[in-house]
Parts: structure tokens; sequence; C-alpha cells
């Protein structure tokens, strides 16, 4: 397998003018009494990144159901949209283009992370078009890999999961979101060429790793959009667990329309139809990863 299908950032909507819609709302006044019952994890946030440089494998899909079934099991969620796309933002029904601050603004200008982020079905800190400057912006800054690291520190007490959204790339912004991270969950479409670039993500892990976050590691890797009548889809699922043995998740993720009629409503699977089993793969998921441990 040779790592060559790197997808390049894709940003690409109308220019975002900032007017102050949406209410900031800091995550320090919730906790305690908000959430009394809830916190089963003590102590700062379990961070988990959803990376795949290939675009369209559900890592906003990912991101948001997850965060939506923490929640829904009693934990403190926020949710990190970390792509200038803003469509984690746009699925909580958040218009990135009228957004008075962002991501942009924690990463670029330092500003307090409570300030972007809006409370929904969870916690999200924000993304606006301008994110896609940010690469730009940093690129001169000192320590500019560890500046979602040093935004969360502010925020890392009062959630038992941070889950961070990253773009279709392996840019500044996805290394921000890798050297921030505890965990990443790696969502993958059950073809085989959208596996090949699992090996470069790999790569760039490990360069992580060695430069910036020794401690990252794969949580797991998730099969997604999984039809599972077709035999290329099972052989695609072999083909993975051959590869990479225990890193894949026992949970799967079909294919079901639903996912894609959810974010036009602003919401989660979850929350748009909590029977269906589009909703029961989420939960399902989410039990896995509380049980993983840690
Ligand atoms: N299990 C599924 N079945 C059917 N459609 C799905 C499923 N999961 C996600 N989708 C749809 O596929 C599209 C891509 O999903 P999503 O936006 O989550 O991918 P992504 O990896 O975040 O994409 P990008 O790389 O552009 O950020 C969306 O329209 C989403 O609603
Ligand atoms: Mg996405």
């Amino acid at each position: 397998m040779k790592p060559e299908d790197l997808v390049g950032p894709n940003p690409k909507k109308g220019g975002g003018k900032p007017s102050k819609d949406e209410k900031s709302s800091p995550a320090k006044k919730r906790g305690a009494t908000e959430h009394a019952s809830s916190p089963k994890n003590k102590g700062p946030a379990k961070v988990i990144a959803f990376a795949n440089q290939k675009g369209g494998v559900a890592k906003t899909t990912t991101a948001l159901n997850l965060a939506v079934a923490f929640k829904e099991s009693g934990h403190r969620v926020l949710a990190v949209d970390m792509d200038p796309q803003g469509n984690l933002t746009m699925s909580q029904g958040v218009d990135p283009d009228k957004v008075d601050k962002s991501m942009f603004d924690v990463l670029v200008h330092r500003i307090p992370i409570s300030e972007v982020i809006v409370e929904r079905e969870i916690d999200v800190a924000v993304a606006s078009i301008d994110l896609a400057g940010a690469e730009i912006a940093m690129s001169t800054q000192i320590g500019r890999e560890r500046a979602l690291q040093k935004g969360l520190d502010e925020v890392r007490d009062d959630y038992d999961f941070v889950c961070i959204d990253t773009p279709p790339s392996l840019g500044l912004l996805t290394v921000n979101a890798l050297t921030a991270a505890d965990k990443v969950i790696v969502p993958v479409q059950c073809e085989y060429l959208s596996m090949r670039g699992l090996v470069q993500l790999q790569n760039t892990l490990q360069m992580i790793r060695e430069n910036l976050n020794p401690g990252v590691e794969i949580e797991g890797i998730l099969p997604t959009m999984l039809d599972a009548r077709t035999v290329h889809a099972k052989e695609a699922v072999e083909i993975l667990e051959e590869n990479f043995g225990e890193l894949v998740f026992k949970s799967r993720i079909r294919k079901a329309i639903k996912f894609a009629e959810a974010p036009v409503r602003g919401t989660s699977v979850i929350k748009y139809d909590p029977k269906s089993s589009a909703a029961g793969a989420y939960r399902d998921l989410a039990e896995e990863v509380l049980t993983h441990g840690s």
C-alpha cells in the first residue's frame, strides 16, 4: 500500500460576515449543577480527534453522533469544529457565516475558547470560513502546532469528552487536533481505495508522537457507510481487519439515508430519529469506547 491519496483542504463557501446572533456560553458557568449526576470520568476531559485525510468518510457525522451518544450516557461533552467547511457547526443548526467569533480567533488571536462555544445538543466550539486562512495566519507563530492544545486548557476540567472534527487534509489544523488529542478515531469508508490513505495517517501520527505529543494513540478504526449486502464491502472490512487487527472497532456504521437527512435539520441522527438503527449504531460505538477503558 502506498500513501498517495492525500486529499487537500477544500474550503469553499461565501465570505462570512460576522454578526452576533449566536450566544457564546462560557463552559465554566455550567459544570456542577447542570451535570451534577453525569461525570463518570473525573478529572480532565479525554480528547478524541476524528481524522482521515480522505474526504467524505463520515468524520463529521461520527464526531457529532458519538459526542451526542456520550452526552446521552451522562457525560459532559464539547465538540470542536476544526474544519473550515463548518459542517459540524452547521450540523448543530449554527450558520458558520453568522458567528461572531470562531475557532479561527482561538487559534490565531488566542482568545479564550469559551467565547466561541455555543450550547446545542452538545456544546460546540464553532468554525467559520475564516478558518481556511488560519494555517497561513499561524505559519509564523511560535508554537503554532500547540494552539488548540493551549486553547483547550481553559475548559479541560469542564468536560468528560472533547471531540475534535478535522478537515480532509493533514495540514496544520489537523496537526493541531492530533497534538491536542489523547486518542484518534479514524472513520474509514468501506472501499479498498479509501483505506490506502491510512498508511499516510499513521506516518503523520508517528511524526506527531516523535515531535509533539508522545502519548497520542489510535483509539480505533471505524468502518462507515457499510452496505452489508455487497460482497465488496464485506471484503473491504476483512482487508481492514487483516491489516489493522484489534484496532478495528467491533461497531459498524451502515449506510442509511437518515445520516444525510439529519444535518439538514441541524441535528444529530440520535435526535432526528432516536429509535433508528442508525442512532443505535453510534450508541453502540459510544459503549465500545467507554468500556475500552481510560
Ligand atoms: N452511514 C452513512 N450512511 C449514509 N450517508 C452517510 C453516512 N455517514 C455519513 N453520511 C453522509 O455522507 C456525507 C459525508 O459525511 P461527513 O460529512 O460526515 O464526512 P466527512 O469525512 O466529515 O467529510 P469531509 O472530509 O468533507 O469533512 C454527508 O452527507 C453525510 O450526511
Ligand atoms: Mg467533515
